[in-house]
């Protein structure tokens, strides 16, 4: 539902990339909701979209040069910034990503971005090489630890002819997005979450490995829920077939040890987290040595040993780091004695909660899941619920969880 934002002010920089026609489209929607919005064009937006289409649709001056006397006379840099409620950046192009990560003031929009003390919430858009790029990624990384609202990019068909992430969020997403921000009860505003999420492929060769059904559904829906409450979310994803949430910075990983990494890497360096849950099914074994080239069958009937070691525990891990997130939620998949094994898996790994599922056939990759959640003296038995469901009654015991700890 399209609630108004009415008395919102925006400012909408637009750099340079072939998703910025889709940016006229933003602003219309946004005036639509009743919003105001002064716009930044970028020269690398103006190579795109005109100036006048811009403020035409926009229906206030557009701003475009750093070195405008007139324009820093009237308005200047610090006041844009300044005069707003939310500065969105999209497309956001990998440069202004850069400048922003690295605190660049090369034109009018980095300035501006330097110089601005409001949320900023972006809409990255390039080719998926570029988004995959450990440069970007590690100023995506940057960005998102200081509070940076994120939006996409999805996967799909490039304007280059190629296909991966990288493409602009639609303007639906992106307005839907700016009207969360601005309408939510956020509860859980100010803390931050960790969530895991999908399996773990943990490869014998270039071509196999051993993976399980984890679909992803559970632990993506849980960090949507949580971002949707306010809280600033770190998923850490294995591979799965789902776009990343709306608004989660996510972090995308095969194996097991990668997922340790980026966990700890995010508890070391992040400012503290509060939450952590594990919904990912982190693979038990890995092989102790993947071979480089592809295993061949031999026509002699013997099939290859493969030597397996133990994964590390990211669970386990995450509850006995020194900066250890004042609640850490672990799940347990268990095909017998669902609740004494839960039990066990709590105390074992030093969680909080633990919320125990029944892997029966069919629970991987299905919308629905029955849970019992232990997280007290009594067990509380959910039923069967559709997994959004589930991920939206869990970060309500959340947000109850936060309110008595600060009584
Ligand atoms: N987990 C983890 N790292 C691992 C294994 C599990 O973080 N290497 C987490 C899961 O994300 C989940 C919890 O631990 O939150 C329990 O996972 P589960 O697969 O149920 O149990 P295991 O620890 O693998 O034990 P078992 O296979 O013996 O049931």
């Amino acid at each position: 539902m399209t609630q108004s934002l009415e008395n919102t002010s925006i400012l909408l920089v637009i750099s340079g990339g072939i998703a910025a026609y889709k940016s006229l489209e933003l602003i219309r929607l946004l005036k639509k909701a009743k919003a105001h919005v002064r716009c930044i064009l970028t020269k690398g937006g103006e190579q795109f979209v005109t100036p006048l289409s811009v403020a035409a649709l926009s229906e206030e001056t557009v701003y475009t040069d750093l070195w405008s006397l007139k324009d820093e006379t009237e308005m200047g840099h610090i006041r844009l910034s300044r005069e707003a409620d939310l500065i969105v950046i999209a497309p956001a192009s990998a440069n202004i990503i850069a400048q922003m990560a690295n605190g660049f003031a090369a034109d009018l929009a980095s300035t501006t971005l330097l110089a601005a003390d409001k949320p900023i919430l972006i809409a990255p858009a390039m080719n998926h090489r570029m988004w995959l790029n450990p440069a970007t990624q590690d100023n995506i990384t940057k960005l998102s630890a200081r509070g940076t609202h994120i939006v996409g990019p999805t996967k799909g068909d490039m304007a280059c002819g190629e296909f991966g992430p990288g493409r602009m969020s639609e303007p639906e997403e992106i307005f839907q997005a700016i009207q969360a921000f601005f309408t939510k009860d956020r509860p859980l505003s100010g803390k931050r979450a960790l969530v895991t999420s999908g399996p773990t492929f943990e490869p014998l060769d270039p071509v196999r490995f051993i993976g399980n059904r984890s679909s992803g559904k559970q632990g993506h829906a849980i960090a949507r829920e949580l971002a949707e409450a306010g809280a600033h979310v770190t998923l850490i994803c294995g591979p799965v077939n789902l776009n990343d949430p709306l608004g989660v910075h996510t972090i995308h990983v095969e194996t097991a040890s990668e997922m340790l990494n980026a966990a700890e890497t995010a508890l070391e360096n992040d400012p503290a987290y509060d939450i952590a849950v594990c919904a990912a099914a982190v693979a038990d074994w890995a092989p102790v040595d993947p071979r480089p080239q592809k295993i061949k069958k031999t026509f002699d009937a013997l099939a290859p040993s493969i030597a397996l070691k133990e994964n590390p525990d990211i669970l386990r891990h995450i509850s006995n780091h020194k900066r250890r997130p004042a609640l850490v939620i672990g799940f347990a998949a268990e095909t017998e004695n669902l609740e004494a094994n839960a039990h066990a898996k709590l105390i074992k790994k030093g969680c909080d909660w633990i919320i125990a599922n029944e892997v029966t056939e069919g629970v991987f990759g299905a919308d629905d899941n029955h849970v019992i959640v232990l997280a007290g003296s009594t067990p509380e038995d959910w039923g069967t619920l559709p997994k959004t469901a589930i991920a939206h009654r869990l970060v309500k015991k959340i947000q109850a969880k936060f309110q008595d700890l600060s009584l």
